[in-house]
């Protein structure tokens, strides 16, 4: 069943209605930060990053949701050991409620899957894909973290979802191909006007040195050509526990607590708590 947008926005002053009834707003007009997890390449790590993230927010008592906008192709739901029962799938065919699609994930986080397998949304138009971003901002007024996981690549299902992030979050590993690909995604975001913060993380690296070689590579790389100046965030370490959480089914950080890429995730967290509680909910999302 097609919605026209008119019928979406109504649908959504409703969700926002019920989602009201089960949370509170954040205090002073504050909305979620909300930052989106994405590179060039795919299998980089950035689900696992993604999961990971949530899970160390929302231990630090931040209100965390996590919305897997990889559509069509999600699979942060396996990684979090959840079986989610709906998904952005049904509420763009309008079967379910915004407010219907939250489950509830590993460490309290929020989890709101991107349907897997699903031809129709991996091809998503304009439109839905637009709906989804008007869905995201209205339930950032109801958390202070919110997640996007996003897919690889530089088409539009995952474009328009950086461009409404207020962070971007950019992992590349030392591949070649990775840092390539990672500098073609910010070419294409930076050239559609994207203005707001990247921050780099080189993920599987054998040592410091080999991240700050990536990273300073890459920087490089969009000063010269783009004149866009690329964050420092850090790094994670090859290290078996990320591989064996999977198999688990569970976020590392939460099986492998005291494994060396926990420790490196928490730095990572610590450099982004600052952006958070610094957005301001938009003035239609604030009257709630
Ligand atoms: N730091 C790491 N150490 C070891 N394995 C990793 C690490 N980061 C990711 N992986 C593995 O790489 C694979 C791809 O990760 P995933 O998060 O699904 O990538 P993406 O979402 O970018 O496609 C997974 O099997 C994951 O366990
Ligand atoms: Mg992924």
């Amino acid at each position: 069943m097609r919605q026209t947008i008119g019928e979406g926005t109504e649908r959504l002053r409703t969700d926002r209605n019920d989602m009201a009834e089960q949370a509170e707003p954040n205090k002073s007009g504050k909305r979620a930060t909300i930052f989106a997890v994405t590179s060039g390449k795919g299998g980089v790590g950035k689900t696992s990053l993604s999961v990971n993230l949530a899970c160390e927010f929302s231990r630090r008592g931040h209100r965390t949701i996590i919305v897997d906008t990889d559509l069509g192709l999600a699979n942060a739901h396996i990684l979090a050991g959840i079986k989610p029962k709906r998904s952005l799938s049904d509420y763009i065919e309008g079967t379910a409620e915004l407010a219907e699609i939250i489950e509830d994930g590993p460490c309290k986080v929020k989890f709101i899957s991107g349907g897997s397998g699903v031809k129709d949304m991996a091809n998503l138009d304009d439109n839905g894909r637009a709906r989804i971003c008007v869905a995201i901002e209205d339930l950032a007024p109801f958390c202070d973290v919110m997640i996007l996981d996003t897919g690889a690549g530089v088409s539009k299902g995952v474009t328009d979802f950086v461009s409404m992030a207020d962070q971007t979050i950019l992992v590349t590993t030392s591949n070649f191909a990775a840092i390539a690909d990672a500098y073609g995604i910010v070419k294409v975001v930076v050239q559609d006007g994207y203005d707001k913060p990247i921050h780099c993380v080189v993920n599987r690296v054998r040592s410091p040195e080999e991240a700050e070689q990536v990273f300073l590579k890459l920087k490089g790389c969009t000063e010269r050509f783009l004149a866009f100046d690329l964050n420092w965030l850090g790094l994670l370490p090859e290290d078996s526990s990320v591989e064996g959480a999977v198999l688990k089914r569970s976020p590392f950080s939460e099986v492998f607590p005291g494994s060396v890429a926990a420790r490196y995730l928490a730095k990572l967290v610590s450099g982004l708590e600052r952006y958070v509680g610094k957005s301001k909910s938009a003035p239609q999302a604030a009257k709630g």
